[in-house]
This record gives C-alpha cells, structure tokens and sequence, in this order.
C-alpha cells in the first residue's frame, strides 16, 4: 500500500477502504508517513468529504492508536459529556455533579483551555490543593465510592488525535465535520462511557458559526457515536454570547457554585438541565423528559448535587471548605467597573472576544505551556436582551495587574452591541439530536 495512491484515490472523490484508512492512521501516528502527505490527505477529506462508513473507519483507527480506557471496574452506568467548546462554559462543574446525585456514574476525563476558551481541568485546580493528575486505580475508586471523578486527559488516550489535530490547525483544515467528528469521537470511545452527551456549540464564539452547520456536526457526531454501539445524543446551542456571567477559572467555578446552591437561573442552568435529561433518559434512569427534569432539579432543592461536587473535591485532595466558602478560592487584586457609554438594548457581546479579553489579563492560554492565573478575568452584569443606560455597570474586570486591567476595561466595553427596540431573541436551546 502506498500513501501516494491513497491521497489520489482521495482526491478524486473515491472511497477509501477500511485497510488504507488503518493503515494511514497507524503510519502517521508511528512516524511512517510524514507530514506533507497527511497534510494532504487531511485538505482532500476537507474537500471531498467522507461517507459514514469511512468516518466510523477513521474513528475507529484513531480511538485505538494508543491506551484505551476500560471502565468496567466501575459499577453502574458511566456517563461522559463533551462541549465543542465556548466563552464561559462552566457546564462540567454544574451538570457531573448533579447527574452524579442522581445515581449516573460521572468518571470524566477532561482537558485543559487553550485559547480564548476554558478548560474543565483548569477551572477546578482553582480548588486549592486539587488534583487533577490522580492514577487509574484512584480515579476507579473515587468512582465507585462517591460517584464522580474528573481528572486530566492520560498521556497516551487517542496519540492519533494529537498528531492529526496540531496538523490540521496549521494547514487550515480544522473545519471538516469528517475530521472533527473522529477527531472528538475518537477520545469520547476512548475514555470508555456508556452514554456520551454532546453540547454543539453554535454563534460568534464557536467554532460552528451557523446553525445548519451546527446541526451537521451534531448529526455527524450521534450517528458515528451509535455505530460505535454507545448511547448518544446531542444538544445544540447558543455561543452568541458567553454562557452564564462569568469568564476565568476561579470566577466560573464561583459561578458554578452559585448554580449548585440554586441562587442562579438562566442559560447555564438552562443548559445544565436539557444535557442532564439526555443522560438520564439515554441511561434509562427516567422515562420522560419531565420526570428526568424533576429529579435534576431535586438535586439543587436538596443540596446533593453541592455534596457530590464537595466529595469530590475532598477525595482529590482539594479543600472542599471553599464549596461552602467561595472566599478560600483564588480573588484579583484588583476589581475595576466597567460602564456603559451608550444607552439601549445589549443585542450581542461578541463571545469570542470576551474570552480575549480574559486572556490578556492572563486567564487564558496563547500556547500549550502558558501558565495561567486563575484569579483574573470578568463578570458581565449585562446580557442580550437587557436594557442599559448610559453610566450603568456591564461588567465588572478582575486582574492583577492594573495596567492590563485598564486595558481590559476598554476591550469589555467594546465587546457589547446595543440597539434601540428589543428584538425578539433566538432560543438558547436550537436543536436536540
Ligand atoms: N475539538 C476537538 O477535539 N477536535 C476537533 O477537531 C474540533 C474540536
């Protein structure tokens, strides 16, 4: 077999067989195949797609290039969630916790932000103490003992992927639905769940702009996890904004916590609430939408969803005081207002910009090796829909470095759009598959 004949069949619009595909996934991963030919190959699958047969192929190669996670030590039914990724997105800390109050099993395995977007493994490290990097045994027991662990991506879950995906960002070919579906399918097969949720994010701060786009990749992303025999659903939603108040680690697990103890509604809860009624009745632990609902919600009345997450903090070595006590988690030096010079309706505030703005006051990562503060980034006071008057509070910058936090006051402001009428908004909620 040769790399050659396989790009070419490729580029002529052909179908690639089940062998050509094992076969190029395992030389590439191995270092047989170089780079130009796999950057060849990743611009002719964006060009020319690939059928669901071949998607499943590529998955399927790519999910077992390196340690695939078995989780049968685990009693129960195992449940994993994936976000395409967004501005503010704190899901994780909200929704394990609660499904794991409801009996599911949440044995997680999550990454780190890069970029103007978070990660589920940052965010908790602002626990003081907690540990992230715990072994499989411990991760197993932690499981089958309080229902829940996160802990950080193993080294060697899915090498493929890391190769393949460094590639594509630096040969513009990130955006094909064939390659984003192996590329995520492929770690969610790997870390071993019975049902796999996956939030589709689409507007200005996500990777899908549009909604047809968004509804693809969900489409895509279902039917590869189904063929692969797991439970699957997906959730289409909003990025046209950042998800909740708050952008930066400390911030959002503060915002996180809020939810958990029942003093915020909104879009965060919202969404909490629709993936957790996809496991639980893709778990067969409710029959209906309503009862699946109900039971969620018990969780936050109750205060077990806020156990579980403390228990879980407890058993990974973190100070589960700061649960009840935001006060013992990372605070800015300094907190700087930041006020309206227009007045009217917000009718947008562009995500992916806001999660810029909490990058360069050092909350983010421009490279794999940044080191973050987890202290710093913003809180909006205002969201689309809202009304404000010139002078009034938008947000609030939090830094530790007061020339970047003046900085950052600016870039915030210029993030809102305003208008004069309200119009009518477009649901949070766009689609579930
Ligand atoms: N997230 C991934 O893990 N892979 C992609 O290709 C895109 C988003």
């Amino acid at each position: 077999m040769q790399m050659t004949d396989i790009i070419a069949k490729k580029r002529d619009g052909e179908e690639l067989s089940t062998e050509e595909i094992a076969y190029m996934i395992k030389g590439y991963t191995k270092g047989d195949i170089p780079d130009y030919q796999m950057s060849a190959m990743c611009m002719a699958i964006l060009l020319r797609g690939m059928s669901d047969r071949e998607t499943l192929d590529m998955t399927m190669s790519m999910t077992t290039s390196g340690e695939n996670l078995d989780l049968s030590p685990i009693e129960g039914i195992k449940v994993d969630k994936h976000s395409t990724g967004g501005v503010g997105d704190k899901t994780s800390l909200v929704l394990c916790p609660m499904v794991s109050a409801c009996g599911l099993k949440v044995a997680k395995m999550s990454g780190r932000g890069l970029g103007h977007t978070g990660g589920t493994i940052d965010k908790l490290e602002s626990f003081p103490g907690f540990n992230t990097n715990i072994s499989e045994e411990k991760f197993f027991e932690n499981v089958n003992k309080i229902g829940i662990s996160i802990m950080g991506q193993t080294a060697d879950l899915v090498p493929a992927d890391k190769k393949i995906y460094a590639l594509r960002d630096v040969t513009g070919t990130v955006p094909s639905i064939p390659l984003i579906v192996s590329s995520i399918m492929s770690k969610k097969l790997a870390s071993g769940s019975d049902v796999i949720v996956l939030d589709v994010k689409c507007g200005s701060g996500a990777f899908m702009k549009t909604k047809s786009q968004a509804k693809e990749l969900a489409r895509g992303l279902t039917r590869i996890g189904r063929l692969a025999g797991r439970k699957c659903a997906a959730v289409i939603t909003d990025m046209d904004q950042p998800l909740g108040y708050a952008v930066g680690n400390a911030l959002e697990v503060k915002e996180a916590i809020s939810v958990l103890r029942g003093q915020q509604k909104g879009d965060l809860l919202e969404l909490c609430l629709t993936l957790g009624t996809c496991m639980l009745t893709e778990a067969g632990f409710a029959e209906t939408k309503d009862e699946a609902r109900k039971m969620l919600r018990k969780t936050i009345k109750d205060g077990s969803a806020l156990k579980k997450l403390a228990q879980m903090v407890e058993a990974q070595g973190g100070d589960a005081r700061a649960v009840y006590d935001t006060s013992l988690l990372p605070e800015a030096k300094y907190k700087l207002p930041v006020y309206s010079t227009e007045s009217g309706y917000v009718r947008g505030i562009q995500a992916e910009q806001v999660g810029l703005v909490s990058m360069h006051l050092g909350g983010g990562r421009a490279t794999k090796d940044s080191v973050i503060d987890l202290a710093v980034g913003l809180v909006l006071d205002k969201k689309i829909g809202d009304h404000v008057d010139e002078g009034e509070l938008l947000g609030t910058i939090h830094a530790n470095d007061e020339k970047k936090a003046k900085e950052a006051v600016e870039l915030l402001r210029r993030c809102y759009r305003f208008s004069s009428e309200n119009h009518a908004r477009t649901p949070f909620i766009k689609g579930i598959i």
